[in-house]
């Protein structure tokens, strides 16, 4: 019989052994890039902003998860939620479930607008997918609209209104009749939605895995009026920004846009489950899935399964009990200010931006002639993938801080701890940050004293 490892046999493994596991069955050139910068750490323990490896060395947190621990890790809170459901039959669609029923009810009363009908599934870009299909056969028009940019996912739905070349080309043709506008920019939206055959315009409030880009003031309020008027359903992606992350419950609230379509996965499931939802009006969703032979047209099957719905119950009545939006907008101004203070100081710190918890921070690259000469490009094409990389890796190396790069724009370090990170903790960060940039200078300095893992 083949051995098979246990979960007690599993939990004693090595980090070599981990990385061995990992490099024979899973990614090998993933254990290689992460091994890089040594992010291939073993970790034991993990509770709220703190991260514990196998030595015993503690972290602290300021990735969160790409947005999907507002709460932090293993919030108490939605381990208790799971406990009290786990006799309930946690899949059984030959019936109608409760926690998706209950979850369902409170996002109806949390959402702005007339938002009301929820579908659930398991990840945010099969939110996006269902947000895509409902557009499509809601309006019976064809033609999406999406931001350069823009990140929504990876599927072959949600990838066809990604911005991004790179993830993309590989896996042509996607959806047909998808179309790319800039984003911020409302007046190429008009001139795309002009002609009237657009069934959805789908756009984040902030772009995340775009670097942290914040549109100019107005620029949503402007999309939802030009939706209405061009008979478009606005589809407003809240997965990275929704419950919290930007100051507001939601970041569309900072305009007052109320969206046809929502999508929000991530934090919804407290850290622990994976959830994902689109919620819309009931007009929308009678329109689309009215009756009982279109009724199971969309479907998934862990879609609205008791755990995961459970731990979206106890995630928005801790973010609701402990005010976490507001924690964001104070915490925020307060990183923000003092990250600008960095900038000032530092010139290879291009920019700060965001709102709330969702923190950029973009590095200038290198122009160094000669040494782009003497190292054959390298130190080039080091600059516009890994420098943010490098720096992430000193945080996590010398001060034990854990950043990573937003997915579209690798010189933008994100920073986006859970909205429960304490003052002293977001010290901590200003301060290391300080210490790594007094030390190096310039991109070069770092990629010298980084030199020896890159190569
Ligand atoms: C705005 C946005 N939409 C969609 C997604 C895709 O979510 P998932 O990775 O759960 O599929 C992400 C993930 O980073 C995101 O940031």
């Amino acid at each position: 019989m083949k051995k098979l490892i246990s979960i007690e046999e599993g939990l004693e493994i090595t980090e070599k052994e981990l990385r061995e596991l990992h490099r024979e069955y899973l990614n090998p050139g993933l254990v290689t890039t992460m091994g890089l910068v040594k992010f291939d750490r073993l970790y034991k323990e993990a509770s709220g902003c703190i991260i514990k490896d196998s030595q015993g060395q503690e972290y602290i947190d300021f990735l969160g998860g790409y947005g999907a621990l507002n709460l932090g890790h293993n919030p108490p809170e939605v381990l208790k939620a799971l406990e009290k459901v786990k006799n309930l039959p946690n899949i059984l669609q030959a019936s109608l479930g409760v926690a998706p029923a209950v979850l369902a009810h409170n996002l109806a009363q949390i959402t702005p607008g007339d938002l009301k009908r929820t579908f659930f599934c398991n990840s945010g870009a099969e939110a996006v997918e269902g947000a895509l299909k409902l557009a499509r056969i809601a309006t019976k028009k064809e033609k999406i609209i999406y931001c350069e940019g823009s990140f929504h996912g990876k599927t072959f739905g949600a990838l066809s209104v990604t911005g991004r070349e790179k993830y993309k080309l590989p896996f042509q043709p996607l959806v047909p009749n998808c179309h790319p506008v800039p984003f911020g920019d409302a007046e190429s939206l008009e001139q795309a939605l002009k002609s009237g055959d657009a069934a959805a315009f789908i756009v984040e409030c902030i772009q995340g895995e775009g670097g942290i880009i914040v549109p100019p003031q107005g620029y949503l309020k402007r999309v939802r009026e030009l939706c209405t008027r061009y008979n478009t359903l606005l589809i407003i992606d809240e997965i990275q920004t929704g419950l919290g992350r930007t100051g507001k419950m939601f970041a569309c609230e900072y305009e007052d846009v109320v969206p046809d379509i929502m999508c929000l996965a991530k934090s919804l499931g407290g850290g622990v489950m994976p959830i994902g939802a689109y919620i819309t009006t009931e007009k929308i969703h009678n329109s689309a899935y009215g009756g009982m032979d279109k009724a199971i047209l969309h479907t998934s099957t862990f879609g609205g399964n008791n755990l995961a719905c459970s731990a979206g119950i106890a995630a928005l009545e801790f973010i609701l009990k402990n005010n976490l939006p507001l924690e964001a907008e104070k915490k925020g101004q307060y990183l923000l200010s003092k990250l600008k203070g960095l900038q000032e100081m530092y010139p290879i710190i291009k920019e700060v931006r965001g709102k709330g918890l969702m923190i950029g921070l973009e590095l200038k690259g290198s122009n160094n002639t000669l040494l782009n000469r003497l190292s054959g490009g390298t130190l080039e094409n080091l600059a516009h993938e890994y420098f943010a990389s490098l720096v992430a890796g000193q945080l996590l190396n010398e001060y034990h801080i854990i950043t990573a790069y937003t997915l579209n724009n690798p010189n933008v370090i994100r920073i986006e701890p859970p909205l429960t990170i304490e003052y002293e903790q977001m010290d901590k960060l200003v301060w290391a940050l300080e210490d790594i940039f007094q030390k190096n200078k310039s991109f070069i300095k770092m990629a010298i004293a980084n030199l020896k893992n890159v190569l």
